[in-house]
């Protein structure tokens, strides 16, 4: 099937399921904006868990913030994205689009073609990606701030805070997931590039010198997460080194994690060298030292900074692509083609870890199942239905990637044992009510991607 075909696939089963829906959508939609419905919170929320575990618990040298999302406008001065941070844009002089000179086809930029109606384009212009908004009663050039265009600042800004707060000693790290604002012009493909998304970024601070070691220990670091702790399949993620001419002012040297979306490979994380830069610039604007006192050498310095900065909004787009299958089933038992949409998240991150059935509604099998879900309640994220043929609520439940199913039937009530339903295999196995919760905690420790 035809990669945008899936891609668009994919996207109505967001919507039809709960997991993403397009911004003021009854007002006929507010483009690159989207909101997450209740599946897409949780499986958002699941990859923010996962990550932050990952970056702050298991290290005993990096701490974690929460910084504001307006900051003080000199910030984005010193930091270099009042001058630096903007794309080049051309606009078609007929039908007003506009395009970002860097995404348009060598051809049409030469030609000044637009590519949609073939009208004249204007020369490239620089166009600052920050938004801006006034803070207090008097909307004037004093009282502009910026909606931040990435978390890292608000890092950098906190790091004699931290510093001093918590004892820390380099090296060490300060981690950091919140939203950040850019005014992208071209946001297609779902919530891959969006005005309003997420980001989950750890800056690391090392001795300079020692940056090289720790740039290579981070990138390692980084793929691992990937395949091992979000079950990626290690084909579709890739390396890209950049190019002196894609090198952010701020970066000595830079690597992304791309993933193979159904679109192509593209940006997932970016592993960046900062060097010294910004604490280096917030020293020259605040006028304070911001550097760091070896204890033993008495030495000071400014530190450099290791930079690991994913997206969380796209790493939700990754997981949903990597996991999205059809899956050809054969004939089923009257003979008719079958086949099912399968989410295969890995178990962590499903939004759902088990759902529970009654096999019919009667005889008291819906209030037992009930009473068994409730109790799973307390260790897993369940999820209860009763309605609809036994072989549809599988189904539905493989459609939103959860990844075991429970059946409480007749034999319940007199043994104490249920079905237990494999999502990824399909495989059925019977097994009493006591053992459910070890049976599938060991599952999902034992997790392997088919
Ligand atoms: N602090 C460094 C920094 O912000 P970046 O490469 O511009 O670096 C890091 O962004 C990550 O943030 C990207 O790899 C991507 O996952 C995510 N990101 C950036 N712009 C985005 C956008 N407009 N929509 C969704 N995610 C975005």
């Amino acid at each position: 099937m035809a990669k945008d075909a899936t891609m668009e696939k994919l996207v109505s089963l967001c919507k039809r399921r709960g997991f993403v829906y397009q911004s003021s959508e009854i007002y006929g939609g507010l483009s690159s904006a989207w909101d997450y419905g209740p599946l897409g919170v949780e499986l958002k929320k699941n990859i923010q868990k996962i990550w932050w575990k990952e970056m702050t618990q298991m290290h005993d040298n990096i701490v974690g913030i929460d910084a504001a999302i307006l900051m003080h406008p000199r910030v984005w001065e010193a930091s270099g994205h009042v001058e630096n941070f903007s794309d080049p844009l051309v606009d078609c002089k007929e039908c007003k689009t506009r395009f970002r000179a860097d995404h348009l086809e060598e051809e049409a930029l030469k030609a000044k073609k637009c590519p949609e109606c073939g009208g004249e384009l204007t020369e490239p212009r620089q166009f600052n990606l920050m938004f801006q908004t006034h803070m207090g009663p008097v909307a004037d050039d004093g009282s502009v701030v910026y909606l931040r265009p990435e978390t890292a600042q608000g890092i950098f800004v906190n790091f004699k805070n931290v510093l001093q707060s918590s004892r820390v000693k380099i090296p060490f790290g300060i981690a950091q997931v919140g939203k950040a604002f850019r005014n992208e012009i071209t946001t297609k493909n779902f919530i891959f590039r969006t005005c309003e998304f997420e980001q989950m970024e750890m800056q690391f601070f090392v001795k300079p010198g020692e940056d090289d070691k720790w740039f290579d220990y981070w990138r390692e670091q980084r793929w691992n997460y990937y395949v091992e702790k979000l079950g990626i399949k290690p084909e579709k993620i890739r390396w890209h080194q950049h190019g002196p001419d894609e090198l952010a002012h701020y970066a000595k040297d830079a690597y992304d994690i791309e993933f193979e979306f159904f679109f192509g490979f593209s940006e997932l994380e970016g592993v960046h060298n900062r060097t010294d830069f910004d604490l280096g610039r917030h020293s020259e604007y605040t006028g304070k030292e911001i550097n760091y006192l070896e204890e033993e050498s008495k030495e000071r310095y400014i530190p450099y900074v290791i930079e690991t900065s994913a997206g969380l909004t796209r790493s939700v787009l990754m997981v949903l692509s990597d996991a999205y299958e059809e899956e050809d089933l054969g004939l089923d038992s009257k003979g008719k083609p079958d086949s099912r949409t399968v989410l295969r998240f890995h178990p962590n991150l499903a939004p759902t870890t088990v759902a529970v059935f009654p096999l019919v509604k009667k005889d008291g099998l819906a209030e037992l199942a009930r009473s068994i879900e409730e109790e799973l309640r307390e260790d897993l994220t369940t999820f209860y239905d009763q309605s609809g043929a036994i072989g549809r609520r599988y189904r539905r439940q493989d459609e939103i990637g959860t990844p075991f199913c429970v059946t409480v039937d007749y034999d319940t009530k007199e043994d104490k044992t249920v079905t237990l339903r494999f999502r990824d295999s399909m495989e059925q196995v019977r097994i009493s009510v006591d053992e459910l919760v070890p049976t599938i905690k060991r599952a999902i420790k034992d997790y392997k991607r088919v």
